[in-house]
């Protein structure tokens, strides 16, 4: 049984799979739920992420069923594994958005359905997915060279910077003293190829063909804002940062976004942005995810073959 706590849960091979199958129409996806039932489970608020992934859900012939924050009651109503096992007597797949990366793992290793991270504090495998494919759209996975992430070493920053280092693509992180990377995060990105770590945001963005930030503050950081927002403030991407960049350099974000914080409104606002593209993608990268991990998970056999045919 296959989960997905990580982007390097997959493949080198599979990733492209995966993305190849996020390029592909909806109409053509295969029906790899058909009459299965995800479990989505959030211990956060979410916008893109719950929408897209019902979206993705249903274009694949299955049911969604959304479990709000409160309903849960991670390791406080009931243990990660009787969560686990109890949603997996209804559904095929659990997928889950966590404040602890270790409770996916605990329902993972339950091994009664396919697990999903739908974003821990760790990290944020999916919009990771989804980013590539919309560099894969506007620049190509073979020509992009960089990609310049600006702020916070969170659960964005790993996931994105571990795929691409997957896919071949160089990465630099600008992040002030006291915010960087573990040694634990930066071995595991130097096992799949490695990334740059610098506290000078012109250093990273020079010459770079995606810019990309996110909040200063993620959930369940609130009580340490303030203290973000004066330690952050010199890493804020704007029209002048930008102008670094390579020729054509395009801004990402995951959004949510605080405009005037991480990215001046002229940047997410302008002519280099692409975070609507990048929001949309999340549905067609949840539908390559779920092709992937619902395809051979539950049917024993391949789900529908791309071209390069890497898939299950
Ligand atoms: N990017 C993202 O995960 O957005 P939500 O928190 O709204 O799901
Ligand atoms: N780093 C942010 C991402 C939100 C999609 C957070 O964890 O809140």
């Amino acid at each position: 049984m296959r989960h997905f706590l990580e982007v390097d849960d997959l493949s080198a091979d599979e990733l492209r799979w995966v993305l190849d199958v996020s390029s592909g129409a909806p109409e053509a996806a295969p029906p790899a739920l058909a009459g299965s039932g995800v479990a989505l489970v959030f211990e956060k608020s979410s916008n893109r992420t719950r929408n897209s992934m019902e979206m993705a859900v249903r274009q694949l012939g299955g049911h969604p069923v959304y479990i709000r924050p409160e309903e849960v009651g991670m390791d406080v109503r009931e243990t990660a594994e009787d969560i686990a096992r109890t949603l997996a007597c209804f559904h095929d797949v659990i997928a889950a958005r966590v404040f602890r990366h270790s409770h996916l793992e605990r329902m993972a290793a339950c091994e009664v359905a396919p697990v999903i991270n739908l974003l821990s504090d760790d990290a944020h495998p999916c919009q990771a997915v989804a980013d590539l494919l919309t560099v894969s759209q506007c620049i190509g996975l073979d020509r992009a060279q960089r990609v310049a992430f600006v702020g916070d070493a969170n659960n964005m920053w790993r996931s994105l910077a571990i795929g691409c280092a997957m896919v071949g693509i160089e990465s630099s992180l600008a992040v002030p003293d006291g915010y960087g990377p573990s040694g634990a995060t930066l071995d595991r990105i130097a096992s799949r190829g490695g990334c740059t770590v610098t506290d000078d945001p012109a250093a990273a963005v020079a010459g770079a063909d995606v810019v990309y930030t996110d909040v200063w503050t993620s959930m369940g950081q609130e009580d340490e804002q303030a203290e973000r927002l004066a330690a952050f403030g010199p890493y804020q991407v704007t029209p002048e940062l930008m102008s670094l960049a390579a020729p054509g350099a395009i801004f990402l974000h995951c959004l949510p976004a605080r405009r005037g914080e991480e990215v001046a409104a002229e940047v997410i606002d302008g002519p280099a942005s692409r975070v609507w593209q990048q929001a949309r993608n999340r549905m067609h990268a949840a539908r390559g995810l779920l092709a992937f991990l619902a395809g051979p998970a539950l049917h024993g056999a391949a789900s529908a073959s791309p071209a390069q045919g890497a898939g299950p």
